[in-house]
């Protein structure tokens, strides 16, 4: 995995969409276009102490002009998002990673069912766009606690049209993720937005019977799980047979790193994918959320995830 690029892009417009999300557009300031992305990829914008965030591009795809992505201010969250409400303004530099895409649309499909929950929707405006622009069949389900707390919210009724159905908790209306339906072939199931909202969507597409393959989730929070305790395990080099020992307090990608393997990262968090690497011989303990489950056999997160005993990775 190679690193992402990191220019310094301009801020050309920012714009409240909520109380507590800005829109920003970004520019290059000498150079008309930027790198081309699909909908669902995000991009890492680097904070001053070097840490990076990961923000999904929600403009239009396609267009190279210029980037837009929403920011919602966290209260109590690890400092990147109030750092970037109160620096960037019109004007200002800062410095952003090429695309990546965890989470894209399935070429060819017959159906498409997106589910979004508060900012989680960044990803799903981009992809509703996309399908809009193909004349694709598809629905958007929008949860969110009022329509004035609901992100993009004119810009998501421009493009899904009939196709979006909100559902705004002071209104009454609460989702209910049943109505993902029964899987249908071809069909296939986006969702974004917090832990509890993607929880109960993979419960219900599990109880109503939806193949793994055609359930699609992107989620930017760690899990937390206070419960897991971490036992030390062994790398094994396949190219060269090394073998590199893991305490329980250190991570595989910092025991690599230290014994030279130059592995990209970026969240160290399990959530962007910048760091996965393949695996044979092992049992893996996935803790990542973003890897899908058909790549778990034979790729991690060196990041987050760990083993039992001992795994053999491909370097
Ligand atoms: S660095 Fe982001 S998943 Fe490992």
């Amino acid at each position: 995995m190679t690193a992402r690029i990191i220019q310094k892009l301009r801020v050309a417009a920012v714009q409240a969409s909520t109380p507590e999300v800005m829109l920003y557009t970004l520019e290059h300031p000498r150079k008309p276009l930027l790198p081309a992305w699909e909908a669902g990829a995000h991009v890492d914008l680097r904070l001053p102490d070097g840490r990076l965030r990961q923000y999904s591009l929600c403009g239009e795809p396609g267009v190279q002009q210029r980037w837009q992505l929403a920011v919602k201010r966290e209260e109590g969250g690890r400092g990147g998002s109030a750092w970037l409400h109160g620096a960037l303004a019109m004007g200002s530099d800062v410095l952003v990673s090429s695309p990546r895409n965890n989470f894209p649309l399935v070429a060819g499909a017959r159906r498409h069912v997106l589910v979004a929950g508060g900012i989680g929707v960044t990803p799903l405006l981009a992809m509703a766009r996309s399908l809009a622009a193909e004349g694709a069949d598809f629905t958007l389900h929008f949860c969110a606690r009022s329509a004035e707390l609901a992100p993009l919210l004119p810009e998501l009724r421009a493009a899904c049209r009939e196709q979006l159905v909100t559902w705004f908790a002071e209104e009454g209306r609460r989702f209910d993720p049943a109505l993902i339906g029964g899987p249908e072939a071809g069909t296939h199931l986006y969702a974004c937005g917090p832990h509890r909202l993607t929880e109960a969507v993979r419960a219900a597409a599990r109880a109503l019977g939806w193949a793994e393959a055609n359930q699609h989730y992107e989620v930017f929070q760690p899990t937390l799980d206070e419960n897991f305790k971490p036992e030390p395990f062994e790398l094994r080099i396949a190219s060269t047979g090394q073998v590199l020992l893991v305490p329980a307090d250190r991570s595989a990608l910092e025991v690599l790193r230290e014994a030279g393997f130059a592995l990209a990262s970026s969240c160290e968090l399990g959530v962007c994918g910048s760091c996965v690497c393949g695996y044979r011989d092992g049992v893996v303990i996935h803790r990542d959320n973003v890897l899908p489950v058909a790549a778990r056999q034979d790729r991690m997160t060196p990041c987050i995830s760990r083993a039992r005993v001992s795994v053999t990775l491909d370097l």
